[in-house]
């Protein structure tokens, strides 16, 4: 208890509950998707409102039994209906005579390049990228590896996959070569799926070379498949490398989507946990597409005919997975997609998207609205921001003051917000306000969504009082005591790690454990405080200390390492790292090594987990028994009077830490 509690405390400064609530406006009530009643019925009969979600979808054969829980954790939802996702996702939307509504607006980093696809468009592509993958030798239950930008490919490769029940492993492409590798390597990928290059504020930079890289000596690769979007010059491998303007141009548009078992795997996405190792997440089709376009029509308020939605998430994260791809399709939307950074060429780029499509709908990142805030006002005062009727965050706790701001500025002090908690292995949205029926608190998640089950406890399990103040006595873990239709199925190749990380702390309950704390406000609405393991919630990316403490160690020079999140005004988090150096090193210049360093975590992570600070230190302060204390490095790098330090070898240690710092 101790260890995590201060870390709560810390972290809830930012979190101050405030009285006012921000109820909906009676128009927006009005003619909201969802209302006061959702929650009735899902409380009247849980699996009975999970059928009428899941008959939402176009169902191949109807399912009969909605949850199977008696080999838990691991779930079969809707298991003996089958489906087609890409079908869900497209076909049927042209079959119902929308096939000339946009699906996507694609708008590329360089100004001026744009695309727009309409759903019909969208269903002959995905129809030649389904055919092309079969030419190439994929089937069912087969891994394919997506390492690109977002370019509409991206999106048409993720669908040719669901399409023939092949499973996509969306890797980052911010990540690097040796990354890569290991995500290849754990899944046993058959194909890869890459472009030449990418747009980098401007500037076009290779991708295929990390490709080449990473799958140099790999056994599993059979080809690998390149977009040409750059044009850049590239290294070529006769015979697995193909074009894909080769192959998916030449491909017969005709395809007929097989149906595939509700509980037959979707995708495997890795993400960060508390031990060096990533872990694949993985996702099944039938109760994923339930709850994804779910939430995504009800949180959103999604109107198909009229909305133009803009997830800016990257597809190499969950959100890009659930909320730019799956939730907008499945439900018929027009969207926006982004290739490139907000700052290209200017400051500007966001709002001026948002003003050219009529953006209705805007979900991105905190770390995003606190980078405009500091930009001022007066950049987004400069466009019609008007269209914009709800907004949307996720990722990491948002600070009521960013909160407030969003609303002032991109939302004319109006539109609702919805703060979306969730994660990677939820697999879409759990505890968010419903923009038509809840007043929400700035800085709250408020509730679980209906249909959904969350609670906060104590160490024992026992339920906290809500609102019954602030502070570390009513912080506690946030358990989902329930399960729910797009829970994840497990971690690739290792069912123990599966229970072990998030059944094991709540066992005797059955709940799992999600890695936050939180607490109840005053009005019994939920708090998430942030993480109380060792992850690391950078700019909304999951980053494990163990992964960069391990980048760190592989280097010559470096003879142990510690890696803390410390607090950060625009990232939430920032990594900071202590090291020591072996002792030949000793003498080398510090800057030429703590850059080498960086260096080193950006080629063997990727760039966004570059440490902010790297500090060469003599000794790391451990227990009697040899562990780290992570909690007394956080007060060191936030500048805070140090924790109990009782419990420590050698306290005399943090003179010498604060004297190299
Ligand atoms: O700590 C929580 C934080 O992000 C973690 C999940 O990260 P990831 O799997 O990468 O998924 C991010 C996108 C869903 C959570 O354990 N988190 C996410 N959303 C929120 C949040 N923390 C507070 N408030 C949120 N709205």
């Amino acid at each position: 208890m101790q260890r995590w509690v201060t870390t709560l405390t810390s972290m809830s400064d930012t979190n101050t509950e405030v009285s006012s609530a921000y109820p909906p406006s009676a128009e927006f009530a009005e003619n909201a998707n969802a209302t006061e009643e959702l929650y009735r019925t899902a409380e009247a009969d849980r699996l009975a409102f999970w059928a009428e979600q899941a008959n939402r979808l176009s169902w191949a054969t109807p399912f009969t039994e909605v949850l199977d829980w008696s080999e838990a954790p691991f779930a079969k939802w809707f298991a003996d209906g089958k489906l087609n996702v890409s079908y869900n996702c497209v076909d049927r939307h042209v079959e119902a005579g929308n096939g000339d509504r946009v699906a996507i607006h694609w708008v590329g980093e360089p100004v001026d390049d744009a695309r727009t696809i309409t759903y019909a468009e969208l269903k002959d592509e995905v129809s030649r990228a389904a055919n092309a993958l079969t030419e190439l030798g994929l089937v069912s239950g087969d891994r394919v590896a997506i390492y690109m930008p977002m370019v509409p490919e991206a999106i048409v490769a993720m669908l040719a996959c669901a399409r023939l029940g092949v499973m996509h492993s969306v890797v980052f492409a911010g990540y690097s070569a040796s990354a890569l590798r290991a995500r290849i390597d754990d899944a046993e990928a058959k194909l890869v799926i890459t472009t030449d290059g990418q747009y980098r504020r401007g500037k076009a930079v290779s991708l295929k070379t990390a490709v080449d890289e990473a799958v140099a000596g790999q056994g599993t690769v059979e080809h690998v498949v390149v977009v040409r979007r750059t044009g850049i010059d590239i290294e070529w491998s006769d015979g697995r490398d193909v074009w894909w303007h080769d192959v998916v141009d030449a491909a017969s548009e005709d395809h007929t989507p097989a149906a595939f078992d509700a509980e037959h795997p979707l995708f495997l996405l890795y993400t960060s946990g508390t031990t060096g190792k990533p872990k694949g997440i993985v996702h099944t089709s039938g109760g994923y597409l339930t709850q994804t376009s779910y939430t995504h029509y009800n949180v959103f308020d999604i109107k198909p005919e009229t909305d133009v939605y803009w997830c800016t998430a990257d597809i190499g994260w969950v959100t890009g997975h659930t909320y730019l791809v799956y939730g907008p399709l499945s439900n018929g939307a027009t969207q926006v997609v982004y290739e490139g950074t907000p700052a290209s060429p200017t400051e500007h780029r966001h709002f001026e998207i948002i003003e050219k499509y009529g953006v209705t709908i805007y979900y991105t990142a905190p770390t995003l609205i606190r980078t405009f805030m500091k930009l001022g006002r007066q950049i987004p005062a400069e466009h019609d921001l008007s269209s914009l009727r709800l907004l949307g965050s996720v990722g990491e706790p948002i600070n009521p003051e960013a909160w407030r701001w969003y609303r002032t500025v991109f939302g004319a002090d109006s539109t609702p917000i919805v703060d979306t908690w969730w994660q990677t292995e939820t697999g879409s949205i759990m505890i968010s306000p419903l923009p038509g029926v809840t007043d929400t608190k700035p800085g709250s998640a408020m509730t679980p969504l209906p249909g959904i089950s969350a609670k906060i406890v104590d160490d024992d399990g026992n339920q906290l009082e809500p609102g019954t103040g602030h502070g570390e006595q009513v912080s506690g873990y946030l358990v989902l005591d329930k399960p729910w239709p797009s829970m994840l199925r497990g971690i690739w190749g290792d069912p123990d790690r599966f229970k072990e990380t998030y059944w094991s702390r709540f066992a005797e309950q059955g709940w799992y454990f999600a890695g936050d704390g939180a607490r109840y406000g005053s009005d019994g609405e939920i708090w998430v405080l942030g993480r109380i393991d060792d992850v690391m919630n950078v700019s909304g990316h999951r980053i494990s200390t163990a992964e960069v403490e391990s980048a760190l160690v592989g280097h010559s020079g470096v003879a142990e390492a510690a890696v803390v999140g410390a607090s950060d005004d625009t990232t939430g988090q920032a990594i900071c790292a202590f090291v020591i150096l072996k002792a030949r090193f000793a003498d080398e210049d510090r800057d030429d090594m703590v850059n080498e360093l960086r260096k080193q975590v950006a080629t063997e992570i990727s760039p966004i987990a570059r440490p902010r600070e790297i500090h060469v230190v003599p000794e790391l302060p451990k227990t009697r028994s040899g562990k780290i204390m992570r909690r007394l490095l956080r007060d060191v790098a936030e500048g805070r009077e140090l924790g109990d330090t009782s419990t420590l070898l050698d306290p005399s240690v943090f003179e010498a830490i604060r004297a190299s710092k």
